[in-house]
């Protein structure tokens, strides 16, 4: 009875410090400062890192669908700018001290599944192809703005600085890149399906 008694308390003992270390990983993210929004951060980060990844292939089509030589040349330096966009993330990443993974973001499959149908729609109308890849890739755009906007201001309010500065680089190349869609569109693309 005393062997046994002993031998439950020793249980207890041993258990104990285990079982405070598996709360502690449970609750990791709800204790730390800011933690329910550290974890949204993180995914954003994971669902923009995989957008990126999924656009660069879509990039691609665009370009060979792309009628204007300009036009052509815009997809194709937004193809190696968001190359050098997922290096940045990769530095989010880093500068909070997780590895760079991405998930499947359903918004850039579903944007670029549209896009796809675009091109088979026009393809036979030249004079209008343009204006529809020029709006497709704007849809992209908008959402990488929204994306990249929301993630600056949480880097901010955690007081990320290096990852609010290397977000806030990404946003201005996506805001420069749809205001020099909007600048095809209106000097060439949207005029000539207008004839
Ligand atoms: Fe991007």
């Amino acid at each position: 009875m005393r062997f046994s008694k002993t031998i439950f308390s020793l249980g207890l003992f041993f258990c104990k410090p285990l079982k405070i270390k598996i709360m502690a990983t449970q609750n990791n993210n709800q204790d730390m400062p800011n933690g329910h929004l550290h974890e949204l951060f993180v995914d954003e980060l994971r669902d923009i890192l995989g957008a990126e990844r999924q656009l660069l292939k879509g990039l691609k089509k665009l370009s060979t669908a792309a009628g204007s030589e300009s036009l052509k040349t815009a997809f194709d330096t937004h193809y190696t700018q968001t190359e050098g966009q997922i290096e940045r993330l990769k530095q989010v990443f880093s500068s909070i001290g997780l590895s760079a993974r991405g998930k499947k973001c359903k918004a850039m499959e579903g944007l670029l599944e549209e896009a796809d149908e675009i091109v088979e729609s026009f393809q036979d109308q030249p004079e209008v192809l343009d204006a529809a890849l020029i709006s497709a890739a704007q849809k992209v755009e908008h959402y990488e703005i929204a994306s990249y906007g929301c993630l600056v201001t949480y880097a901010k309010l955690m007081e990320h600085s290096e990852a609010k500065e290397l977000l806030a680089a990404t946003l201005a190349e996506e805001k420069d890149t749809d205001s020099l869609l909007t600048e095809i569109a209106m000097t060439e693309a949207n005029t000539g399906a207008a004839v």
